[in-house]
């Protein structure tokens, strides 16, 4: 979206305290908006009206479960009931988003994961000899990345913790690909020791990993311990599925020529920043908030991947949104709330942009950068007008920190 765009369709929500409101209402100089009638503008109005100025109760604001709500332009908030802070939803990771930026692409785009390497409507991509290891391949994205290194020709490695599911699915992707070159290695990413027999399996026939995709992951609704008794958010999405993986295969991923991590984040992390680690943690089960945790071990992902370009600079480092996609686990997640993401992408139009980062040549990569549809993104648009602003960030000492945690609780 370029930058006249981005402040020409814009919402402006002013959140106002109830007795305020109440007082303007009643002299009708702002109207009364309901739940119902935001979902409305989320679908339709802010798509066909260029800023829009709405006024909202308190008690509206805080009836509304804001990140149900599809919002195909920014939104900046600003909360008279509390300090003016900003919030922002990005823009663009619908299906509406996916088809604009697809047409600006230089490259040619597939319409499948499956188009094998010289077949019609190919992008001309390669991995012929290429190790390409994805987590939480039986299924939605993971699944589209995995059947598309295999149609690009690499040797592939599924990372799945269902012996059957991942089966299946493997069993699909041969016959979807003809490529019989793809192994299972039967791993739950939420249990170290089990991330740590996996990347033995893999160490064990490999010299060298040219890619490998941090894609496992789930978002509960419900406080769920692993066996070795952390919370499994957490650990599925950042510490076991992206940080002990990643720094066990470092020898395979260096040895490879351009040898690439990709970590599957979210948009759900653009409104918060990396909280002190007894949160990200939920060291306090009461507190627990599946969306929080969620998007905590979301931001986290953003961060490693900064900080290991920095320190790691010879492997490729990146996070990448895949956008709202039409997957099992935004079904698990929303159920019927689902309705409220519309449009949403289908799984290919999610991955695509996650298997671009697996073709591209490393040298148009930026290490450390956070992807969507092929284009680097901000990592914070909670300012007010969509800029940077200040509430998302971390310092290098709050970075610093979370990687001695992680080395730590890894025991790495
Ligand atoms: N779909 C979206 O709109 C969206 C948006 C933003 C980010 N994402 C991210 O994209 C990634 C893929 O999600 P998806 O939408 O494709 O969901 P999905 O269809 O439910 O796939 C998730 C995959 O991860 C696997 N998995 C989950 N927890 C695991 C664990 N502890 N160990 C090993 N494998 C595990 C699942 O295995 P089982 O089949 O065995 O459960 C499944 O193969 C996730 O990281 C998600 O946070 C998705």
């Amino acid at each position: 979206m370029g930058t006249s765009t981005l402040f020409l369709k814009c919402a402006l929500f002013v959140i106002v305290p109830e007795n305020i409101f109440s007082y303007l209402n009643r002299h009708r100089i702002v109207n009364d908006i309901n739940p119902i009638q935001l979902d409305l503008i989320a679908d339709h109005g802010t798509n066909t009206i260029f800023v829009q100025l709405l006024f909202l109760r308190e008690t509206t604001f805080h009836q509304v479960r804001w990140r149900n709500l599809a919002f195909e332009c920014p939104c900046i908030f600003f909360d008279l009931t509390m300090s003016c802070r900003p919030f922002a939803f990005h823009p663009s990771i619908h299906r509406t988003g996916y088809l604009r930026h697809k047409k600006a692409y230089q490259d040619p785009v597939q319409l499948a994961a499956n188009i094998g390497i010289k077949a019609a409507g190919a992008d001309g991509v390669s991995l012929q000899d290429k190790v390409v290891v994805v987590t939480g391949a039986n299924s939605g994205l993971g699944k589209e990345v995995a059947t598309y290194a295999a149609a690009k020709g690499a040797k592939l490695y599924m990372l799945c913790r269902s012996e059957q599911r991942a089966q299946q699915a493997k069993d699909e992707i041969v016959k979807a690909t003809s490529n019989s070159n793809i192994h299972v290695v039967l791993a739950d990413v939420s249990e170290l020791s089990q991330v740590k027999s996996a990347v033995q399996q893999i160490q064990s026939a490999e010299t060298h990993v040219d890619a490998l995709v941090c894609n496992a992951g789930v978002l509960l609704n419900d406080f769920t311990k692993t066996s070795e008794g952390r919370e499994v958010t957490f650990v599925a999405h950042l510490l076991g599925g992206s940080y002990l993986l990643s720094q066990l295969l470092l020898p395979q991923l260096k040895a490879a020529p351009s040898g690439r991590v990709v970590f599957v984040t979210s948009g759900g992390m653009y409104n918060y920043k990396l909280p002190p680690w007894d949160v990200v943690t939920t060291a306090d089960e009461s507190k627990y908030n599946g969306v929080d945790a969620y998007a905590y071990a979301k931001r986290g992902q953003v961060l490693l991947a900064e900080r290991l370009a920095e320190t790691i600079p010879e492997v490729m480092w990146v996070t990448v949104h895949p956008g709202w996609a039409d997957t099992p686990a935004v079904d698990d997640a929303f159920g019927d709330a689902k309705k409220y993401l519309k449009p949403l992408r289908d799984p290919w139009e999610g991955a695509e942009g996650v298997t671009w980062l697996l073709g591209a040549d490393k040298d148009t990569l930026e290490n450390g950068s956070l992807y969507l549809d092929r284009k680097t993104q901000p990592k914070h648009i909670a300012g007010p007008f969509f800029s940077e602003g200040s509430f998302t960030k971390n310092t290098a000492k709050d970075v610093d920190e979370m990687m001695e945690k992680l080395k730590e609780a890894a025991g790495v």
